[in-house]
């Protein structure tokens, strides 16, 4: 058995057991490009400031190349006695090279080495969702000016409350992921600081010169306090929390369209080809992709409470309960990778059907508050027309009709202030047409929020 890097002062192995336990190899292995990019900015610093030899340097950076290609040509052996990927590269190099390989963990620990692996991993991953969330973005944006002036009922409660144009309703969707992209962007500058050079806690005595590594790495500035710089995971729960927001918006997209391709709704029949069927019911298309959408938000809510839990009762510095911030962070970034993917295909691969919205569009009175409004135009107190149109509408339900059914003198019966005018307002065509105030649903607002985002996500 090899005798482990830290092995002096231990007279016996750890049991197999323990080693099965403590390992983490079998998934930080992910971490090995940044582990590799993070070890060759440390050799050159060590260097440059003397602490190696540049021949040592230039001998490190080649053994680090060669153990990256054999990594990506799946020919490197990790080995879980090894424990982690530091170690495995470390040593693998020390096979590789020999003494100068010893020399690289200089002013370093794996505590400062762990902590800047994840921040270079997490801040490509955060680019990563980036992109993803703009392809969803130009979908959804696409999908709108696909089906322009298409009026869908707007509901509250569930309940059917006011017209709205289905692009409207699609750009909710975009505007609510561009903050979520904006908290992955503060997240993303938070995080890029340096905690290379703190070592083990405490920093070192030798002559390091942190602000080289980091600035080598991309990152903004070395972390200022070194007890800080391993101790903490915050960077983490941001970024998962940024992640189990936008989950939570991709949800509730989820969450609607399955019920829009309900029968019982049918304003959505999505393609073939986004649709799966029954083992036993031959008939059956269901939309599976957004349900899993919805589905899987609940697994990206789990690895963040998983985080919170974990690091709640962490003294400082680094303690080794921080091995398990990994796979919730993994499991989270592929999750929400897999939902932005998929409700972009699900939005290039979705027919509005327009002919059953439109025939369900008399129902549920959604043109009430636009004659409400019409009576405020005509002096009468907000409060009073309220109460006049809820008159109106009762008269409606009592004969089975709608607002736009009733006679001028039926509605004069109700209120003298109605005059023929009113069947301008009435309708949900003419109702949609009323809305003008910024941010609202009438056509001329709604294609200037449309032209906003298509320069904004340069579409076209
Ligand atoms: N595998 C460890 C982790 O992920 C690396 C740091 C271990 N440090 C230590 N002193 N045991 O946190």
């Amino acid at each position: 058995k090899e005798v482990k890097l830290w092995g002096g002062r231990f007279e016996e192995n750890v049991t197999e057991i323990v080693e099965k336990f403590t390992e983490s190899i079998s998934f930080d292995k992910a971490l090995y490009k940044h582990d590799i990019m993070g070890s060759r900015a440390h050799a050159s610093m060590l260097a440059h400031q003397g602490l190696i030899s540049v021949e040592d340097r230039d001998s490190i950076l080649q053994g680090l190349d060669e153990i990256e290609g054999r990594i990506e040509a799946g020919k490197f052996v990790w080995r879980s006695d090894r424990e982690d990927v530091h170690m495995n590269i470390e040593a693998a190099l020390t096979d590789l090279i020999g003494e100068p390989a010893k020399k690289l963990h200089t002013a370093r620990s794996r505590n400062d080495q762990v902590s800047t692996d994840f921040r270079l991993w997490c801040r490509d991953a955060v680019d990563e969702i980036l992109k993803k969330i703009k392809r969803l973005q130009v979908a959804l944006v696409t999908l709108a000016l696909k089906n322009e002036g298409l009026i869908v009922p707007g509901y509250t409660h569930l309940q059917r409350a006011q017209p709205v144009l289905l692009e409207h309703l699609l750009l909710a969707y975009v505007e609510q992921l561009d903050r979520d992209a904006g908290r992955l962007t503060d997240c993303r500058a938070r995080l890029n600081y340096c905690p290379l050079g703190a070592c083990a806690l405490a920093g070192t005595g030798l002559p390091i010169d942190r602000f080289m590594t980091s600035d080598a790495l991309g990152f903004s500035s070395p972390l200022r306090n070194s007890i800080d710089a391993v101790s903490d995971r915050d960077f983490v729960l941001e970024f998962l929390s940024a992640n189990t927001i936008a989950a939570i918006h991709l949800s509730r997209l989820g969450e609607e369209w399955v019920l829009w391709a309900s029968e019982e709704f049918g304003f959505l029949t999505p393609n073939d080809s986004v649709s799966t069927g029954s083992s036993i019911m031959p008939q059956k298309k269901n939309p599976d992709p957004m349900e899993l959408v919805r589905g899987k938000s609940g697994r990206v809510v789990g690895d963040l409470v998983t985080l919170l839990v974990l690091c709640k009762g962490l003294p400082q510095a680094y303690n080794r309960d921080l091995q398990e911030d990994k796979e919730p962070v993994f499991d989270s970034v592929k999750t929400i990778i897999g939902m932005l993917e998929v409700c972009s295909e699900f939005a290039q691969n979705v027919i509005f059907n327009k002919e059953k919205i439109e025939n369900s569009l008399p129902a549920g009175h959604l043109d009430a508050t636009t004659v409400a409004d019409y009576l405020v135009k005509k002096g009468v107190p907000f409060r009073t027309g309220h109460d006049i149109v809820g008159r109106s509408v009762a008269l409606c339900v009592s004969k089975g009709c709608q607002l736009q059914d009733l006679t001028l003198d039926e509605l004069r019966g109700i209120s003298p202030v109605f005059s023929e005018d009113v069947y301008d307002y009435l309708g949900v065509e003419n109702s949609v047409k009323k809305f003008c105030s910024y941010g609202s649903t009438g056509s001329e607002c709604v294609s200037s929020q449309l032209d906003f985002w298509t320069t904004q996500l340069e579409i076209n």
